[in-house]
């Protein structure tokens, strides 16, 4: 596996290639879930890039930039380990030799949801990664659904700017007790580790009260009841149409729901959803 840090050498290794090329961005911090989606690139592909690269364009002001985990030498291995070609790991100025002069905006989905609680996010996640297809030029990329609304966003701009690539979205892996993984679940407390499964329940069991039919107001209404017991603040606890991410006002039999939602903790903010299709 090579470990490159320029968007020259990125280049190089790429101009040399003849078969599909997977490609995975990640901040870094690898877990089984960044791993799923590089195992499932290597099975799909010839050859695979990683980048690992804490984006500050996506991090608001407030927000844990500084703070966000950071293990290069682990992150290597396990990269490896899951079958990874080549991992890109620039550092700012690689990515930001000078500030931008342009963005890209995705207006549809993304003042939504997570949208809503980090205003300029989802143009600082487009920005970067149109950047990384434009270094690594892959053939198919790799995003997780535990961000859905991110790889909704994402497949939004592929289409409207017509760039080559299959989006590839994957199931999200959990912890055995359901809690989501993440990169930041290292900084939740002993208590808070203890309580965060019931976010998964939570979703569960609207998800259950929507394929029985169940009105998305009083689910609604019920997913923060259940999200509170958390301990938690609930920044949203939604149900939306997907991938469209048009608000669900009265039930939609057939067609596809996100339900989603976002808990601060003390330090750490977690999302996580749940896609069902009720009869
Ligand atoms: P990061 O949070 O590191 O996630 C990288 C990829 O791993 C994303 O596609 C994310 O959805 C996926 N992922 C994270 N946890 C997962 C889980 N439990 N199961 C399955 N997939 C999971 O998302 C980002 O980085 C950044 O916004 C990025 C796209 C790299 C742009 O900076």
């Amino acid at each position: 596996m090579k470990r490159v840090i320029t968007e020259d050498e990125v280049r190089k290794w790429r101009n040399g290639l003849t078969g599909n090329v997977g490609f995975v961005p990640t901040m870094g911090y690898l877990h089984e879930g960044h791993l799923s989606l590089i195992r499932r690139a290597k099975e799909e592909c010839g050859q695979v890039a990683v980048s690992i690269f804490v984006n500050p364009l996506q991090f608001g002001e407030n927000e844990d930039f500084d703070s966000y985990p950071r293990n290069e030498k682990r992150d290597l291995a396990l990269a490896e380990e899951a079958g990874a070609d080549l991992v890109f790991i620039p550092d700012g100025t690689e990515m930001y030799p000078k500030p931008m002069s342009s963005f890209i905006k995705v207006e549809k989905g993304t003042d939504v949801l997570c949208g809503a609680d980090r205003p300029g996010h989802f143009d600082g996640v487009a920005t970067v990664v149109t950047k990384l297809f434009n270094i690594v030029q892959p053939d198919r990329a790799y995003f997780g659904l535990k961000d859905a609304q991110q790889a909704a966003v994402i497949e939004t701009m592929v289409k409207d700017y017509h760039i080559p690539v299959t989006i590839v979205p994957c199931p999200t892996v959990r912890e055995e007790d359901g809690l989501a993984k993440s990169s930041r679940n290292v900084r939740l407390t002993a208590d808070e580790r203890e309580k965060a499964p019931l976010i998964y329940k939570s979703l569960t069991s609207a998800a259950e009260m929507s394929a029985r039919g169940t009105h998305p107001e009083t689910v609604k209404r019920e997913l923060h009841n259940q999200l509170k017991q958390t301990g938690g603040r609930v920044d949203y606890g939604e149900i939306r149409l997907w991938p469209s991410l048009e608000e669900a006002d009265e039930l939609h039999p057939g067609e596809p729901l996100l339900i989603a939602c976002a808990v601060r903790f003390s330090t750490v903010r977690l999302i996580d959803n749940i896609i069902i299709t009720p009869e």
